[in-house]
């Protein structure tokens, strides 16, 4: 059976990019015939400063959001990352087999460095080594993620490669990106089409949570920025911010573009975002409630957790004793 590994930073709500982009793109995989394992990815969320109580919080909250949305453990087990300490190891064995040139050229390291400057940590830099570890300790198949994300997995079958020529063994699978959709692996923000939908933009105008009510969702596409040209069609050149919407709406409902715009002949814009407003009300209020329910259930969240990770590092302590065999660790 083929297998996929993906993970999400606990550092806030889940929001509408995550969940297209990433675990809707994971339940289809299942649907496929794929397993997997997800993970909270708490060691990422450290590599900037996390206040220690939220951070705890972020962890439980996003086990739920991640059961709520329908992970069914049986087929894909969930456990946070600290807790499979071979994640920290794998992650330091890999970075003496990473050339430090390849880290410089890290997209997402360079746009969050140039935020902390000077104070960006080590761990920031070494980022995409523990994503790296992250998914070669679990001979995965593929890896599901948004296009943002594309990068590093190429650079973990790179370190793998580089690995296996160094040490003269073969103990990595060499993964893929997967990508089933791609509209759904790039939502952009509500306020500005050219930039990813993120939960470090200051406005939350610029994203839907999953944990936003009907009311927020609908005024948020109501305030969703478009253009004043008056046709509804996609463009996503010169119309970003309605193009992004399109985009959502065509993931949502499995209509394409063309549809969606004769569709949408001849009637304005503001009902074009009415319906969008009904149509992701419809599929995250259901999320919503059952998060609600979930998250008062701390013993069965621990369960699962601590369930995921016994799977997880037996999985794991394989691959880690292979590699620190095939490096003369001992
Ligand atoms: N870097 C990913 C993100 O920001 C999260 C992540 C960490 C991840 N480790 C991973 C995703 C391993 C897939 C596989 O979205």
């Amino acid at each position: 059976m083929k297998r996929i590994i993906s993970g999400i930073q606990p550092t806030s709500v889940v929001h509408l990019g995550n969940y297209l982009g990433a675990i809707k793109s994971w339940l289809k995989c299942f649907d496929q015939g794929y397993e997997g394992l997800a993970f909270i990815a708490d060691l990422h969320a450290i590599t900037v400063y996390q206040d220690p109580q939220k951070l705890r919080e972020s962890v439980i909250s996003l086990t739920a959001m991640y059961l709520a949305c329908g992970l069914d453990t049986k087929k894909c087990p969930i456990f946070a990352q600290s807790s499979v300490h071979e994640h920290a190891e794998l992650g330091w064995i890999l970075g003496c087999f990473t050339p430090g040139g390849w880290l410089n050229r890290m997209t997402q390291y360079k746009e969050k460095s140039e935020k902390y400057k000077e104070s960006s940590s080590l761990g920031l830099y070494a980022y995409p080594v523990l994503q790296a570890a992250d998914i070669l300790l679990y001979q995965v198949d593929a890896v599901p993620v948004g296009e943002d994300q594309k990068q590093h997995i190429e650079l973990t079958r790179d370190i793998a490669e580089a690995f296996h020529r160094q040490t003269q063994s073969d103990v990595f699978k060499i993964p893929d990106y997967l990508n089933l959709d791609a509209a759904a692996a790039r939502v952009m923000s509500l306020r500005d089409g050219t930039k990813k939908m993120s939960k470090s933009d200051e406005s939350d105008y610029s994203r839907i949570n999953l944990t936003d009510s009907p009311e927020t969702i609908e005024l948020k596409i109501k305030k969703a920025k478009t253009d004043s040209t008056k046709e509804i069609y996609a463009d996503k050149e010169n119309r970003p911010d309605l193009t992004n919407l399109m985009k959502i709406y065509s993931v949502m409902t499995g209509l394409s573009l063309e549809e969606i715009e004769n569709n949408y002949r001849g009637k304005a814009t503001s009902n074009f975002k009415a319906d969008l407003a009904e149509i992701l009300i419809d599929k995250i209020l259901p999320i919503t409630k059952e998060y609600h329910k979930i998250i008062q259930e701390k013993a069965y969240i621990n369960m699962v957790l601590s369930e995921g990770n016994m799977k997880a590092s037996e999985i794991a302590a394989q691959t880690l004793l292979k590699v620190k065999k095939a490096v003369g660790l001992i």
